[in-house]
C-alpha cells in the first residue's frame, strides 16, 4: 500500500465522517530563506537579535531568574524528531508523531516538521525522525537544543501574566520571539531559531454570556475563549450549550490564535461570515507588556489590524470573544469521484464549476479536493480522486439538499471512465465539524489564490481546463475551499484589515507541494520554490487575476509581492498601526506586516 493510501486510510479512520482531509495527506513548507550573511552567534550589530554567544545574551543565571518569575514554567526545547528519537529525550510512538493532539503540546513540534529544519545553513541543520536516514557525508544529524529552526527555550504560559513577564524579557534583553498556540502554521511563523517561545497551548478558558457588551451596546450571545483552546474543544462546548461558532475544519487549529487574525475560513461562513466578522473583542499583550483590551471601542486601530492583518504581528493574544449562534442540523454529503484521466478531472472541475451556484440559496459550504491518490490500477493507470465534502446549514431537508446537490453528481455521472460514490446524511453541525484528530507530521508547502465569484460565472471551461493543465505537470493536490460568497460578500461594509479581495471571492484554491526526508536537500530546496518557479502560480493568477489575492494562512511564505498579494489596499495602514503597537518589530513573522526590514529568519534587520 502506499504511503498516500496508508495516510487516506487512517484519516478515514480518524474522520467522522469518512472526510479526506487532504491537507494532511501531504506536508509542510521549509524555509527557503535568503542564506543568511551573518554567522549565528555572532555580535556583528545591534540590527540583530541577541543569540547564544553574544555578549548580550542573557547568561544561565538570568534565565532562571525568568523560570522563577514565571513559576518553573520556562522549558528547553528540541525539535519533535529529537524529543520522539530514544537517543535523546524521551522516545514516542508513530500514532504520536503523526498527531496534531500531540505536537501542540510539544513546544518545539510543528504540525509540518519541514519547518523544524534549517536546510539552508552551511551545514544544513536538520533532525530527521528517522536517525537512518542516508545523508550526503558532510552533513550530520543535529538534534540538540538550538538545532534546526527550533527555539531554545519556551514559556508554557498560563496566564496573561506568564505573557507578559516573557514579551518583557525578550525586549529587554533584544531576543527573537515567536508565538505558538497550535503549530499548524503552514508558514512556519510559529518557529524559529535561537528565539524564545510564548506557547499560549495551556490557556484552555472558555465561558459563555448571553450578552456581550462592547462599548454600552449589547453584541448578544458569545464565548470568551483562552488562545490554546483548539476547534475540537469549541465545538464540543459550544454543542452543550446549544450553539454554534464560526470555526473551520480540523481538530487542533486555535481559533483566537492565528486563525482569526488570518481571516478564519468555515464551511459556515458563506451563512455567518468569516471569523472576523464574528469576533468581538481581543485581550492582547503588546510589545511594551501591556494587556490590552481591543475592540470597536477600545484600541480600535488595534482590532482594525488584527481581524486579517496577518498572524504572529501584533501582540500576544490571551483570549477572543466570538459571537455564537443557536446550533442547528445541517445535511452533510460527502462524495468520492475518481478517474484516471487528467483532462477528465479538469471536465470534472469545470462541471463543478458550472453547479457551485445551485448550492447559493442553502449558503452552503464546501471542500473540493484534488489528489493525486498514488493508487493504479491495471489498465487505468494512477487514480485521481475528487473529494467533495458540502454543508446544507441550518437545518436544511435532506430532501431539499439533494434535490440541489444532485444536478451536480448526475453531469458528472454523464462522463466515461469516471466512478462516482455519494451520502448524505443529517448531523447536528457541531457533531459535522468535529474532528478528533489531525494527521501530521509530514513535508509540504502550498500557494494559494482566493477565486473571485466572477470567474465562477464567466470562465467554467477555463477553470477545467487550469485543472488539467496543473495535473498534467504533475501537480499532486489542489485544494478547493468554497468558502466565500454569501454573507462574506454581504459583510464587505465592516472595516476590518481583511483582504478586500475576500469579499468578491467564491473559493480559495490551494496547490499542494510536499517531499520527504529521503529528498536530496537542493530537492528540497526546489519543492519549496516550485510554486512560483513553475507554473503553479502562474496558472491560478492567468484565471483568478493579478489582485485576486491569497490567504495568508494557507499560502505560499516565499509569495514574491506578499505585502499586495496578502494585504492588498491595507498593507500602508497596517504599517501605521504597528509603528504604534509594536515599534521595535518585536513580533516578525514571514511575509508577516514589517517582515521588508528583516532577514528570512526575522534575526537581523536588512
Ligand atoms: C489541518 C488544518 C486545517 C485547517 N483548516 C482551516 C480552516 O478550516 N479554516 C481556516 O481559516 N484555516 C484553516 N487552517 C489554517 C489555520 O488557520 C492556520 O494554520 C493558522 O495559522 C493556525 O493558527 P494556530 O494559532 O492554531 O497555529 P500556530 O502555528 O500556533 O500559529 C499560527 C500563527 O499565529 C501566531 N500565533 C499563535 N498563537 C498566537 C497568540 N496566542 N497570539 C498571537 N499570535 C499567535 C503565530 O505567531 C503564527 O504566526 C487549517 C490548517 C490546518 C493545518
Ligand atoms: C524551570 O524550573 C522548573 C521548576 O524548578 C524546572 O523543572 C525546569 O527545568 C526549569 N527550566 C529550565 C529551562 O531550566
Ligand atoms: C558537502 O561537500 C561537498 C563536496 O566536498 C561540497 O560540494 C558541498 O558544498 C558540501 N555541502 C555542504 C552543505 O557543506
Ligand atoms: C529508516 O531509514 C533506513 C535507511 O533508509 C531504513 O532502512 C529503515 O527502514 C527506516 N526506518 C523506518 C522506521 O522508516
Ligand atoms: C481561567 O478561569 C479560571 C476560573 O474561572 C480563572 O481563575 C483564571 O484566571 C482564568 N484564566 C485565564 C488565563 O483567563
Ligand atoms: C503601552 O502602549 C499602550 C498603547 O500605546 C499604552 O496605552 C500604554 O500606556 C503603554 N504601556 C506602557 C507600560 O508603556
Ligand atoms: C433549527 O431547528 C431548531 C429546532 O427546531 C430551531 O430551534 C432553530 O431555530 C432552527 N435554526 C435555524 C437556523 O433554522
Ligand atoms: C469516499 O472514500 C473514503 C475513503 O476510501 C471512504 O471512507 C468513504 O466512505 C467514501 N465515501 C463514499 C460516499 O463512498
Ligand atoms: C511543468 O511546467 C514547468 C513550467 O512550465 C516546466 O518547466 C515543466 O517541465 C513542467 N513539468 C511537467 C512534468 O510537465
Ligand atoms: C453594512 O450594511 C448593512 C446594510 O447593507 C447594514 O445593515 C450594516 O449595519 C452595515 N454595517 C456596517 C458595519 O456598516
Ligand atoms: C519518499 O519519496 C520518494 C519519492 O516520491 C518515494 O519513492 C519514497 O518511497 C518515499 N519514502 C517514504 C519513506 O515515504
Amino acid at each position: 500500500m502506499s504511503s498516500l493510501l496508508a495516510f487516506m486510510h487512517q484519516r478515514f479512520m480518524l474522520s467522522k465522517f469518512g472526510f479526506l482531509h487532504l491537507l494532511l495527506l501531504l506536508d509542510l513548507l521549509v524555509d527557503a530563506r535568503v542564506v543568511n550573511i551573518f554567522q549565528r552567534g555572532s555580535t556583528l550589530s545591534e540590527s540583530c537579535r541577541c543569540a547564544p554567544g553574544d555578549t548580550c545574551f542573557p547568561s544561565t543565571e538570568t534565565w532562571a531568574e525568568l523560570n522563577t518569575s514565571v513559576s518553573g514554567r520556562l522549558v528547553n526545547v528540541v525539535s519533535s524528531a529529537a524529543f520522539c528519537d530514544s537517543l535523546s529525550v524521551s522516545g514516542c510512538t508513530e500514532s504520536q508523531w503523526e498527531s496534531s493532539v500531540f505536537r501542540a503540546g510539544l513546544p518545539g513540534a510543528m504540525n509540518q516538521v519541514n519547518w523544524e529544519q534549517d536546510y539552508v545553513s552551511h551545514p544544513p541543520s536538520v533532525c530527521f525522525q528517522n536517525s537512518s536516514i542516508t545523508l550526503p557525508p558532510n552533513i550530520t544529524q543535529q538534534c540538540s537544543q538550538g538545532s534546526g529552526d527550533v527555539p531554545l527555550f519556551a514559556i508554557l504560559a498560563e496566564s496573561g501574566q506568564d505573557i507578559q513577564t516573557g514579551v518583557n524579557f525578550a525586549r529587554i534583553h533584544n531576543l527573537r520571539l515567536v508565538i505558538k498556540a497550535s503549530g499548524h502554521d503552514y508558514l512556519g511563523r510559529s518557529t524559529a531559531r535561537d528565539a524564545l517561545l510564548i506557547s499560549t497551548h495551556n490557556l484552555q478558558n472558555i465561558s459563555f454570556v448571553d450578552e456581550f457588551i462592547v462599548g454600552g451596546e449589547d453584541q448578544g450571545a458569545a464565548v470568551i475563549v483562552g488562545s490554546g483552546v483548539p476547534l475540537n474543544m469549541l465545538y464540543t462546548a459550544t454543542k452543550a450549550e446549544g450553539k454554534i461558532f464560526v470555526g473551520g475544519t480540523a481538530a487542533t487549529v486555535v481559533p483566537a490564535a492565528g486563525y482569526v487574525q488570518g481571516a478564519g475560513h468555515s464551511a459556515l461562513s458563506p451563512s455567518y461570515g468569516l471569523a472576523v466578522d464574528n469576533v468581538l473583542e481581543l485581550t492582547v499583550v503588546i510589545a511594551n507588556g501591556s494587556l490590552l483590551t481591543v475592540n470597536e471601542v477600545e484600541n480600535p486601530d488595534l482590532f482594525w489590524a488584527m481581524r486579517g492583518g496577518g498572524a504572529g504581528s501584533w501582540g500576544v493574544i490571551v483570549s477572543a470573544t466570538f459571537r455564537v449562534y443557536p446550533t442547528f442540523n445541517a445535511v452533510f454529503c460527502q462524495s468520492n469521484i475518481t478517474t484516471a484521466i487528467p483532462s477528465t478531472m479538469g471536465s470534472i472541475a469545470t462541471i463543478h464549476a458550472r453547479h457551485i451556484f445551485d448550492l447559493d440559496p442553502f449558503r452552503a459550504g464546501q471542500y473540493f479536493w484534488v489528489v493525486q491518490t498514488g493508487i493504479t490500477l491495471p489498465g487505468v493507470g494512477e487514480l485521481i480522486a475528487m473529494q467533495v465534502s458540502t454543508y446544507f446549514p441550518n437545518n436544511a431537508s435532506l430532501e431539499d439538499a439533494q434535490a440541489a446537490y444532485q444536478p451536480f453528481l448526475d453531469d458528472v455521472g454523464k462522463l466515461t471512465n469516471v466512478e462516482v460514490a455519494n451520502v448524505c446524511e443529517v448531523v447536528l453541525i457541531n457533531d459535522a465539524l468535529f474532528m478528533e484528530d489531525d494527521v501530521v507530521g509530514n513535508d509540504l508547502v502550498m500557494g494559494s489564490r482566493l477565486f473571485p465569484e466572477t470567474v465562477y460565472r464567466t470562465s467554467p471551461d477555463e477553470i477545467g481546463d487550469m485543472y488539467t493543465a496543473l495535473l498534467e505537470n504533475g501537480t499532486q493536490q489542489i485544494l478547493g475551499n468554497m468558502v466565500a460568497g454569501g454573507q462574506v460578500s454581504e459583510n464587505a461594509n465592516i472595516s476590518s484589515a481583511l483582504n478586500p479581495a475576500w469579499r468578491s471571492a467564491k473559493t480559495h484554491i490551494i496547490i499542494v507541494n510536499s517531499w520527504n526526508d529521503t529528498f536530496p536537500i537542493p530537492e528540497v530546496l526546489e519543492q519549496e520554490q516550485i510554486f512560483s518557479t513553475g507554473m503553479q502560480r502562474a496558472a491560478l493568477v492567468a484565471l483568478a487575476g493579478e489582485d485576486s489575492g491569497s490567504y495568508t494562512n494557507e499560502a505560499d511564505r516565499l509569495e514574491p509581492d506578499f505585502r499586495v498579494t496578502f494585504y492588498g489596499p491595507n498593507y500602508e495602514r497596517l504599517e501605521e498601526v504597528k509603528s504604534v503597537y509594536d515599534p521595535t518589530d518585536l513580533f516578525i513573522v514571514a511575509a508577516g506586516v514589517g517582515s521588508e526590514r528583516w532577514d528570512e529568519a526575522g534575526f537581523c534587520r536588512v
